[in-house]
């Protein structure tokens, strides 16, 4: 399947479900001092988040160009990019949970025509600290869709990172985790969190590529264990708190979800190929640069130089042009890098 056949279904489903499309903002951020890139598609909808009303209404969605810098050090294995699309659902203050987890799956399943099998799903345990209670409403609702496929929905409570994911998948299909893996906001963990800032819990889902597990990232192999075996594929974020001055948590005046689901990786798995250069939009690249080059199938620095040039084509697109400070020089880094690794 093709990249461009998954955008299109995307948008049209949740089109029948009474969403708005909007169009794909700039990379470079407009009123939003707090960032050098547009990393997700819910940045330049925040004040909406917060109360503010959106004029197509309150079920909003667009596939969004984004930029992660921070991502950079992991391009070159199967997975990571600086550069992807992300399919993006929004409800303002309107549906939640329920309607969010049912039409994901219905769209991964019926639509994409993934193996339900081939799904894990994480769920949040909750924050005794800022007395955020564990997501087993999410929890439930995933239950009874696998159920409903006729697929075991053993739960799997607490892998963390200080147990070394000692629980391993257990024959789990549904993970609780932490506030590191399934909490989400821009700065991160609630702790990070700077007072008027959303954030909420969230429910990822991955695909498994059913690749041996690499023991490098311990004995046991988890869907958040990082050995490129599971691939997360989409994220519903339940953004429905909002941090106070004096660091705890309140609810926003509304419920909302933002769902983030990287286009290039769900490709990957509609194809059940693991190596994300290999779909149709990253693949001629590979093959120009392969013919223009010694190296073989699968190179670590093919796949650097790929995704740099592509990302610097879309920054330079959108007004950044190369430069010793800000976004231009991250587009600058990003050449550089390119040059090193075409160094053979
Ligand atoms: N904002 C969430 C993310 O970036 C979901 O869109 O993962």
């Amino acid at each position: 399947m093709e990249s461009r056949e998954i955008r299109e279904k995307f948008i049209s489903f949740f089109e029948k479900k009474g969403h708005k499309i909007i169009p794909s903002s700039s990379l470079l951020p407009q009123d939003d001092p707090t960032t050098l890139f547009t990393g997700s598609g819910m940045q330049p909808l925040l004040p909406y988040f917060l109360g503010k009303k959106h004029p197509l209404g309150s079920r909003l969605v667009n596939s969004q160009k984004s930029f992660r810098a921070e991502d950079i050090e992991e391009v070159g294995d199967n997975r990571h990019t600086t550069f992807f699309e992300m399919l993006g659902n929004w409800s303002l203050g309107d549906y939640f949970k329920v309607e969010q987890i049912r039409w994901l799956f219905e769209f991964l399943i019926e639509e994409i025509k993934l193996d339900p099998k081939k799904l894990y799903v994480t769920v949040f345990s909750g924050d005794g600290d800022h007395n955020i209670p564990r997501d087993a409403e999410s929890a439930a609702i995933w239950a009874r869709l696998f159920e409903e496929r006729g697929i075991e929905p053993k739960e799997v409570d607490l892998i963390t990172e200080e147990n070394g994911g000692e629980l391993g998948m257990g024959e789990g299909r549904i993970f609780y985790y932490g506030v590191k893996k399934n909490w989400w906001s821009r700065k991160g963990a609630p702790i990070a969190m700077p007072a008027g800032e959303p954030g909420g819990p969230d429910s990822e889902v991955f695909y498994d590529f059913g690749r041996e597990h690499n023991p490098e990232y311990g004995r046991n192999c988890h869907p958040n264990c990082g050995c490129g075996r599971f691939i997360e594929i989409g994220n519903s974020v339940f953004m429905e708190y909002v941090k106070e001055e004096e660091g705890s948590f309140k609810s926003l005046p509304q419920k909302n979800v933002d769902f983030g689901g990287g286009l290039e990786r769900i490709t990957a798995a509609a194809n059940d190929n693991k190596n994300i250069f290999e779909i149709d939009t990253l693949r001629p690249l590979i093959s120009e640069i392969k013919k223009l080059s010694e190296k073989g199938e699968g190179d670590k620095s093919i796949q650097i130089v790929a995704d740099h040039l592509r990302s610097v084509a879309f920054l330079i697109a959108d007004g950044a042009l190369p430069s010793n400070i800000g976004q231009g020089y991250v587009a600058r880094r990003l050449i550089r890098r390119a040059i090193r690794h075409s160094d053979v």
